[in-house]
């Protein structure tokens, strides 16, 4: 009995949440919400009411294969996250094909992304193979409002996005049976608009949703002088994976054919890639052994002009799946996670390119880390880690270099139930965030 009533009640709610039509007028920033999440507001479902001391969003998505929603958090003076509103992107989800089924659906990092300079966040959709632009208010970041309508990815199973560093032009990693990448003008009116001579395979022996996470294609990145376009794609072991390089031409344009290069010895399965500064080099973490680096042509020669840069495959002792990974601009630390010990592994990169296991912190056995992001607020660096099978945000203060100290665990589900916004820890994905200036 207490169950029915509980279950009628949670029903009913839902029911309530979804009834209103979702408004696509944009909203005052300071517009009065209420506590229960019953009223749409702005371009979506409303989570929580503003309190008013928001300096910035996280976002990630839902990735239901019925519908896609972009969820969306303010970030505080303080750094924690106060779930705020559910968007609809006009798309559908999908979950890769696994066993066991599980978190990650996407086998990717780079699902959401959002651009400070562009005032944009762009989603995947992986099951309508479609991506979606929004704009973002900088005076309400969560309140963000879609530019055109959502258009083809390209290919198929959209996964990962890269944007580059003027805000203007977003690529996108096609993993399905269609696979390869393709790259888009953010255009204020009509949305993404595609650039000719941008759709590159990959080559990829594929399904649509793709297989993985093995074989799989993980991430889209530019180089840091956005002069290249850089794609990860895991090994299936013992053949080991690679990073597929374009050159990108003054028009935007992608050369024809890419540059393969291959991990170290030991490397496997590329998962994320983050810039290593001003090294032409890239981080990339490697769910099969811990984290490879790649030296780029050309970096032959480091910071201070001296000889010594090389690519080098490192292990983390006792990882079982490490695949995402931030870079904290104030620690000049690397920070990783491991769906399968839930440990974020903090790595220090010197300026010959040697990789070092600085510290670990564990956030729960069985949490599931996924996608990360690190945000500077009010001059300190914040990690935001999608904690997927405990529908939950883990926030880290990194106070100083081996200093990183948990400051809220942020539930999803309660306050997505109490919505009446679907959410299932198997296809949530994805983290960005945006800081207004
Ligand atoms: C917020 O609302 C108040 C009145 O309710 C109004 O005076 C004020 O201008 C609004 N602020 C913004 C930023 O819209
Ligand atoms: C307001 O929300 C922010 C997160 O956006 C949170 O850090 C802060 O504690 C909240 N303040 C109050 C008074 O609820
Ligand atoms: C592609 O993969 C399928 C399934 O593993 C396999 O049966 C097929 O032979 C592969 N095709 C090529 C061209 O490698
Ligand atoms: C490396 O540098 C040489 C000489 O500066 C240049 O000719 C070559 O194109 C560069 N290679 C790459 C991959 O950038
Ligand atoms: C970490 O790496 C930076 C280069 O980014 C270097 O300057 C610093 O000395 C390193 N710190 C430690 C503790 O190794
Ligand atoms: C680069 O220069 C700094 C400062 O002189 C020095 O500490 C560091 O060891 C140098 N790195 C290499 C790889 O030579
Ligand atoms: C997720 O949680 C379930 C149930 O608690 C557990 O069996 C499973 O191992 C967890 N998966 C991950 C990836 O942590």
């Amino acid at each position: 009995m207490k169950f029915l009533t509980a279950s009628l009640v949670s029903t009913l709610l839902a029911s309530v949440a979804s009834a209103g039509p979702i408004s696509v007028r944009r909203s005052p920033s300071n517009q009065t919400q209420t506590q229960s999440g019953s009223e749409n507001q702005g371009d979506g479902k409303a989570m929580s009411a503003a309190n008013g001391t928001s300096v910035g969003a996280a976002f990630f998505i839902s990735n239901e294969p019925d519908g896609n929603l972009l969820i969306a958090a303010d970030i505080g003076t303080d750094g924690k996250l106060t779930l705020r509103r559910a968007v609809d992107t006009g798309g559908l989800g999908a979950h890769g094909v696994t066993d066991p089924n599980g978190p990650d659906p996407l086998f990717s990092q780079g699902a959401i992304k959002a651009s400070a300079t562009g005032n944009i966040v762009a989603t995947v959709n992986a099951g309508s193979n479609t991506l979606s632009v929004f704009k973002i208010n900088p005076t309400d970041p969560t309140a963000v409002s879609m530019i055109g309508r959502p258009v083809g990815s390209g290919g198929e199973f959209p996964v990962s996005l890269a944007i580059n560093s003027a805000g203007n032009t977003v690529c996108a990693l096609n993993g399905g049976s269609v696979n390869g990448v393709s790259c888009f003008k953010v255009d204020q009116q009509k949305g993404l608009v595609p650039i000719a001579n941008t759709v590159r395979s990959l080559k990829l022996n594929q399904t649509t949703p793709a297989t993985g996470p093995a074989g799989s294609a993980s991430h889209v990145v530019f180089t840091e002088d956005n002069k290249q376009l850089v794609a990860s794609v895991k090994g299936i072991p013992p053949q080991p994976g690679f990073l597929a390089v374009w050159d990108i031409g003054n028009d935007g344009s992608l050369s024809t054919d890419f540059q393969s290069i291959a991990p170290e010895k030991g490397g496997l399965l590329p998962f994320s890639m983050t810039i290593i500064p001003g090294q032409n080099a890239i981080l990339a973490t490697d769910a099969g052994l811990g984290f490879d680096i790649f030296a780029f042509a050309n970096s032959s020669k480091n910071v201070n002009g001296t000889d010594s840069p090389k690519s080098s495959a490192v292990a983390i002792d006792g990882q079982a799946a490490t695949c995402w990974s931030s870079f904290s601009p104030k620690t000049k630390n690397f920070y990783l996670t491991d769906i399968g010990t839930s440990i974020i592994t903090e790595i220090n990169i010197s300026d010959s390119l040697k990789g070092t296991i600085v510290k670990q912190y564990q956030q729960g056995h069985g949490s599931g880390t996924i996608d990360n992001d690190i945000a500077t607020v009010d001059n300190k660096d914040i990690m935001y880690v999608l904690s997927a099978n405990a529908t939950a945000i883990d926030v880290l203060s990194l106070d100083a270099p081996g200093q990183a100290r948990n400051i809220q665990k942020l539930d999803i589900a309660s306050p997505a139930k109490a919505a009446g916004v679907k959410i299932n820890a198997n296809n949530l994905q994805g983290m960005t965030t945006f800081i207004r200036k």
